[in-house]
């Protein structure tokens, strides 16, 4: 028995260290949460299905007054489920589970009490209703990383033994270890994120617009992308790589960035170069690729005549291709200095017959297009609810 139960918590301890290293491999292109890891992990431990388990895993983590919040999780038919809503539990309680997490601790009933009912006085009546039969036995060991909690698991067929309390650390381990490494790519992303929105209001500082208009860029883009039918993740690619599209204007000089009258042919070359600028200040971080075929494409046309480059089709990367779209609704709806603004009404009708200088046939990507009539109204929702001269 011993020896059966020796292999038992070694497989099951393999079987979390393979969980570690898979999670670790997909660590840059998968978004954690601390609710995946808990499940992917207790469903290698928990018991049912002909494996060695607890029934019910107590996870709790002590929140900064001091209070602990957990949760009771079950194995139902090989899938893990909660089974229960959070437990608070106030430090000063006698059924604290930090009373209980100094060391790792396994308890069966017949080593403490006389009855199985006098055992069940050992725990907190919550967490009690939530397993939902009485308790025989648990092991209970603290969780690392820089998480301050501890795992309780009840149940274990026959008595909880040694080998089944090395299982359950190393469960501790895991969770412990991967949530703490969520919570810093989670920061990592966030400092991105904010790192890159900082650069474009600066650029977009130098212009007569206020921030909105990369606000607003962004939402359009993210709306038509999300409505092409792209992937979640690609779609909050494009939305925020889009705020940056003319992160190139900031090596532009102010006296053509911010000249009232229209631009000679010497300004107009200058102006024109801001995508390469933007490629160029983007640098070459493969998280910013997106971004940089953003820059430097947003102002190319379907048909070949938009520049830098003069690409045409899809040639120009898809997210270009939105971006520009974007741009120049955002353009034709807002006020410069040598023109007024454009009702929503107007801009959908130079985007179906075109003007002087929007011809949509020849500009957009059709698919784009259509898209973008199909969701017109998102787009006035969008630029009145970011628009402090549009409402
Ligand atoms: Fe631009
Ligand atoms: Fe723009």
């Amino acid at each position: 028995m011993t020896l059966e139960l020796c292999q038992i918590s070694l497989q099951q301890t393999q079987e979390l260290l393979r969980l570690t290293n898979t999670t670790l491999r997909s660590i840059c292109c998968r978004k954690f949460t601390d609710r995946e890891l808990y499940v992917e992990a207790l469903r290698r431990v928990l018991g049912g299905r002909g494996r060695r388990g607890p029934d019910s895993i107590y996870i709790h983590l002590n929140g900064k007054s001091g209070e602990s919040r957990g949760r009771v999780f079950h194995l139902i038919s090989g899938e893990v489920v909660e089974g229960s809503e959070e437990i608070v539990i106030d430090p000063a309680s006698v059924f604290s589970p930090q009373r209980l997490s100094d060391e790792m601790l396994v308890s069966n009933w017949r080593d403490t009490c006389e009855t199985v009912e006098q055992y069940q006085s050992y725990f907190h009546p919550k967490i009690k209703s939530f397993i939902g039969r009485p308790v025989t036995n648990f092991i209970c060991c603290q969780i690392g990383g820089e998480l301050s909690g501890a795992l309780l698991a009840f149940n274990y067929p026959g008595e909880a033994t040694e080998y089944d309390a090395r299982v359950l650390l190393s469960l501790a381990v895991v969770i412990g270890s991967l949530v703490t490494l969520s919570n810093g790519v989670r920061e990592t992303e966030n400092a991105f994120i904010y790192t890159i929105e900082a650069l474009a209001r600066a650029c977009e500082a130098a212009e007569e617009s206020t921030g909105e208009h990369i606000v607003r860029v962004n939402r359009y883009a993210g709306a038509l992308a999300a409505n092409m039918g792209l992937p979640v993740d690609l779609v909050e690619v494009i939305s925020y790589s889009a705020q940056m599209h003319d992160v190139g204007k900031i090596r532009v000089p102010n006296e053509i960035l911010l000249k009232s009258g229209p631009l000679d042919g010497e300004e107009l070359r200058i102006m024109r170069l801001h995508p390469v600028y933007g490629e160029m200040i983007l640098g070459d971080s493969p998280r910013l690729q997106i971004a940089r075929e953003i820059a430097m494409t947003h102002h190319e046309n379907w048909d070949g005549s938009g520049y830098p480059s003069g690409i045409g089709g899809e040639e120009i990367p898809l997210c270009g291709r939105i971006v520009k779209l974007a741009d120049v609704y955002d353009a034709l709806r807002s006020r410069r200095s040598y023109k007024n603004p454009l009702s929503h009404e107007e801009t959908l009708a130079v985007f179906r017959e075109g003007d002087g200088r929007v011809d949509p046939v020849h500009h957009f990507d059709p698919v784009v297009l259509a898209t973008f009539f199909s969701i017109e109204h998102i787009f006035e929702q969008i630029y009145r609810s970011v628009s402090s001269a549009g409402t």
